[in-house]
Formats: structure tokens, C-alpha cells, sequence
């Protein structure tokens, strides 16, 4: 590579990186988000990526972000919304683990995700 081909290749590695703040709902960690749907939410709801729910009309974690944008599940839970009143318990995340649970989610959902905008 050219020394003005380097630079610039170096450019625009920079520039990715200034504009690539994730957004919040995309800041989690899914191996943390793992372990945080494991203990929460495997009660009712397949969290891996085969297997049924054990509760019958909770959908499996790899099917939700088909229907439920990602970013509004972030904040649903960031806020601690009820988002099935009477059929599920309502959380209270306080440190982030909303967002790890999203990026597990991300990670396994079967249909690719929509992006809010798109
Ligand atoms: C006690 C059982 C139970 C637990 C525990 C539970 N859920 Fe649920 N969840 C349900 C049921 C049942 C529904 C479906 C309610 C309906 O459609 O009326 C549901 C629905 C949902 C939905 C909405 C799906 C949609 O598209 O409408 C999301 C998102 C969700 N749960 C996330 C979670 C997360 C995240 C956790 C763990 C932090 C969790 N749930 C724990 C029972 C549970």
C-alpha cells in the first residue's frame, strides 16, 4: 500500500470510530446478558438459541426482536414498563443489564433485526 493509501486507510479508520458511538441500547454485553436472561427470564421464556418456552404464550427470546424494536425493548425495560401486565413480572434494571440483555438477544435472533430508521 501507497504511504498516502496507508494514511488515508488510517483516516478512515478514525472516522469509523468517531462515528460509531454505539447507541445505548447497543452498549451491553451479551455474554453478561447470557446469564442475566438465564436467571430472569428462563423461567417463561426460551432464552437460548434452540428450545421452546417453558411458559406457553411467552416467545422465545430469538423470535421477540421480530416484532418488538430493539431499541423500544431497551428503553421498555430501562424504564421498567410493564410489558405484559398480569402475565409477567415487572424489572427493575439498575445497572445496564437491560442492555446486556438486548445484546444477547441481538445475537441470537433467528430473522435479522430491524434498525430503528430503516
Ligand atoms: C413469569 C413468566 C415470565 C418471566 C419470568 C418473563 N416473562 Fe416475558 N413474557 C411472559 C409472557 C407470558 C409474555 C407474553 C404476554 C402476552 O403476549 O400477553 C411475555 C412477553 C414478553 C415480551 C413481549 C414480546 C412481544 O413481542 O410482545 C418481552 C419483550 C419479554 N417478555 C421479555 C422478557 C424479559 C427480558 C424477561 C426477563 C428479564 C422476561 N420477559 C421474563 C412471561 C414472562
Amino acid at each position: 500500500m501507497s504511504k498516502v493509501g496507508g494514511l488515508f486507510a488510517v483516516a478512515l479508520l478514525l472516522a469509523a470510530c468517531v462515528t460509531e458511538t454505539a447507541p445505548t441500547w447497543r452498549s451491553g454485553d451479551a455474554v453478561v446478558g447470557h446469564q442475566v436472561a438465564r436467571d430472569n427470564c428462563a423461567s417463561c421464556h426460551a432464552v437460548e438459541r434452540t428450545g421452546d418456552s417453558p411458559k406457553l404464550g411467552a416467545l422465545p427470546f430469538r423470535n421477540i426482536l421480530a416484532g418488538y424494536r430493539p431499541d423500544w425493548l431497551a428503553d421498555d425495560l430501562h424504564t421498567s414498563q410493564a410489558i405484559a401486565p398480569g402475565r409477567m413480572p415487572v424489572f427493575h434494571f439498575g445497572e445496564g443489564h437491560e442492555y446486556d440483555i438486548l445484546a444477547w438477544m441481538i445475537s441470537i435472533q433467528d430473522a435479522p433485526i430491524h434498525e430503528p430508521g430503516e
